[in-house]
């Protein structure tokens, strides 16, 4: 539960699921303070959590311990160079959601003596079933690293990485990583229909199996391999699908995925930084 002010700059989908998140934890509205430029989305906001709003980053800012940068990297910088004098007075804990915007690059916008965590949350915070990772430098304290941590339990799971080169990873791995899963049971969608399920049937059966291999994979003691092993009898139907799995390259084709998606993001990261 956050006991101090915890404001908001942007209050879009992933501020909305933030915000979600943390109330359901137990925070109270009433410290939660959103800024956002659109008078329907912060009429909405207060009016579906009671948080408290206003179109002043500054604002929002000045009364923070701890600051959500959460609007797209596109803007980041220019919000964030405005934002630079009031923090350098109040110097709440910063947590930046922004893809792809480096450690190094907002902190020279921020100014040098604001503590900074770098996020990469998933859309399925949005269910709080989100998977995030979280970068910061050995400088930051333990209490500070605690509280970003607190923030974004809220909406699922963390974990921290020690280089912020592997925030590239993360990005590649779970922020990117719904869309693998989305496309993979739209194949297995397609294929139940071929081979003449109705299509509704399809839909269910597919998605429920998604979850049910989800939360074994979560739940149970055994490892990925022992888990497949348990569902391929010797002679049987499994054994068949994964042996035309493993025929078409299938491990070999989601390293060179996960690869391409990495590239781009290090690209990506140049690109916000070099504007
Ligand atoms: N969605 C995801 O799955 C996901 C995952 C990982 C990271 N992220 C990161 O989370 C951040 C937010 O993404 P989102 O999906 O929540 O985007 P979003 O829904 O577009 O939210 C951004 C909000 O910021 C507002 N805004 C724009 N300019 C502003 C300014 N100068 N001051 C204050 N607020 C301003 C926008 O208002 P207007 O619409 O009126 O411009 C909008 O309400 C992004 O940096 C993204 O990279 C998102």
């Amino acid at each position: 539960m956050i006991q101090q002010t915890l404001s908001f700059i942007g209050g879009g989908n992933m501020a909305g699921a933030l915000i979600h998140g943390l109330i359901e934890d137990g925070t109270d509205p009433g410290r939660i303070l959103v800024a956002e430029p659109d008078s329907g989305r912060r009429e909405a906001l207060a009016a579906r959590f009671g948080v408290r709003t206003t179109e002043d980053n500054q604002e929002a800012a000045g009364e923070a311990a701890i600051l959500v940068l959460a609007v797209k990297p596109q803007v980041l910088r220019e919000v964030a160079r405005k934002l630079a004098p009031v923090l350098a007075q109040s110097r709440p804990l910063c947590i930046s959601i922004a893809a792809g915007v480096r450690h190094a690059a907002l902190q020279s916008w921020l100014g040098d003596e604001v503590p900074l965590v770098r996020a990469m949350p998933n859309t399925p915070a949005m269910l709080q079933a989100g998977a995030t990772g979280l970068y910061a430098p050995a400088s930051l304290d333990e209490p500070r690293r605690e509280a970003a941590e607190h923030v974004l339990r809220a909406v699922g799971l963390v974990v921290w990485v020690e280089e912020e080169a592997l925030m590239d990873a993360v990005t590649a791995v779970s922020g990117s990583g719904p869309a693998y899963f989305f496309l993979f049971m739209e194949a297995m969608e397609r294929s139940a229909v071929e081979l003449g399920l109705p299509p509704e049937e399809a839909r269910l059966l597919v998605r429920q199996t998604a979850l049910g291999a989800a939360r074994m994979a979560l739940e149970s003691e055994l490892d990925l391999p022992a888990l497949r092993l348990g569902v391929t009898s010797p002679g049987g139907t499994t054994e068949q699908a994964i042996r035309a799995f493993e025929a078409g390259g299938l491990r070999s084709l989601v390293q060179q995925a996960v690869e391409a998606a990495r590239d781009r993001s290090r690209e990506l990261s140049r690109e916000l930084e070099g504007e």
